[in-house]
């Protein structure tokens, strides 16, 4: 007999909070695996697809259920899949926004795609390891693939590619996760934050940080890169458009006024038009790697021992959103007020 699953739902366009309710156990295919959630990270696409729904994504149908950052137990298995046995703890991206609620985070049991699930070692809270998923996965689209900055890929011992990569918004969430996979993929990285989380970010492998808001931050970091080979940069945000617009401009001027790489990869939205000659841009959709080899060059080949030889931190740290499927409306208005270097985690 199927296991009885609840989820959050969002029951329509307009719902103003989440309806936790019975939902279907589906049975994964053979290249996926159901997952009996234990710790679940909230996002700012979680709240503000709530608030903007169809705007940000016009294809969802309702209810829906939303979520990407799952952390639990495998309960079952595709007939294809070898890497996983019932019982394994295991970290993974859910894609239900673009793949249909039975793939969505805020339930019980989800089903996640065997390529965008790790196992986490036993040193790995499950909350620790819920901080992961859409932060390392939209980090990865960003570094990795080819469309993008294209960069060698993470090992466990990287070998130095004599490259500087831009990292604007060190203590964001995907931040903390692309400085430590450029790190491991033999690149040094360039980071700005909030002077607070200077050694924060320093701790993840960053070898210079930068206050994003001093007045001099774009001519500091030129001057950092002088002498050095960029390998472009990744730029991550906030929430406001108009800080977003400013550091979409600093990244491309920094990349455009340095030697090496002339791209940046967008973790926010951009103005196309406003992007000089010989420079180059391109949105990160988070979830595109489930698609490509980036997926397992994450999540099966680098992901597993780095997290077991202690090379690859859960950052940023968890912070408690409260405990079961009725805490996620909460955790949702805790994350809106502003996180630094954490994300909100509720635990199943
Ligand atoms: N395209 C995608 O697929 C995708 C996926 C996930 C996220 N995102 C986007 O990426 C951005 C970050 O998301 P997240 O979840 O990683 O964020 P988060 O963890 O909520 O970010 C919080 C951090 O933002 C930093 N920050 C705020 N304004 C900044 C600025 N102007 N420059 C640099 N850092 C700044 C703050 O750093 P300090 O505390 O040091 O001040 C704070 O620690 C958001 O805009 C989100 O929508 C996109």
């Amino acid at each position: 007999m199927s296991p009885t699953n609840t989820a959050a739902w969002l029951t329509t366009e307009k719902a103003t909070s989440l309806t936790v309710g019975p939902a279907p156990y589906t049975p994964p295919s053979p290249t996926q695996l159901v997952v009996r959630n234990r710790a679940l990270g909230i996002n700012l696409v979680d709240w503000a697809m709530q608030m903007m729904s169809s705007a940000l994504f016009p294809w969802t149908q309702y209810p829906t259920i939303l979520g990407s950052d799952i952390a639990g137990e495998v309960v079952e298995l595709g007939s294809s899949i070898t890497r996983f046995k019932p019982g394994d703890r295991v970290v993974a991206t859910a894609t239900g926004l673009t793949s249909g609620t039975a793939q969505g985070a805020f339930q019980t049991y989800s089903v996640v795609a065997e390529n965008l699930t790790s196992p986490i070692p036993a040193s790995v809270t499950y909350s620790q390891a819920a901080v992961l998923p859409l932060a390392i996965s939209t980090a990865a689209c960003g570094l990795f693939q080819k469309d993008y900055l294209a960069l060698q890929h993470p090992t466990v011992t990287p070998k130095p590619t004599g490259e500087t990569l831009l990292v604007w918004g060190g203590a964001t969430s995907v931040g903390c996760n692309a400085i430590q996979l450029a790190v491991g993929a033999g690149y040094e990285v360039i980071t700005t934050s909030s002077p607070k989380n200077f050694d924060y970010v320093r701790g993840l492998g960053a070898s210079a940080v930068f206050d994003y808001s001093s007045p001099t931050v774009t001519a500091d970091i030129l001057a950092a890169f002088a002498g050095k080979k960029s390998a472009g940069a990744i730029a991550i945000g906030g929430v406001d458009p108009a800080v977003n617009a400013a550091v979409t401009k600093a990244c491309v001027d920094i990349v455009a006024g340095s030697e090496g790489r002339k791209f940046v990869a967008m973790a926010v939205q951009f103005d196309p038009t406003q992007l000089p000659e010989g420079v180059g841009a391109k949105f990160i959709f988070g979830s595109d790697l489930k698609d490509n080899e980036v997926g397992p060059a994450v999540f099966e080949h680098f992901l597993p021992k780095a997290l077991e030889e202690g090379v690859f931190k859960c950052a940023p740290e968890p912070l408690e959103g409260g405990h079961g499927l009725e805490s996620i409306q909460e955790a949702f208005e805790l994350g809106k007020k502003g996180v630094s270097a954490q994300k909100v985690v509720v635990t199943l």
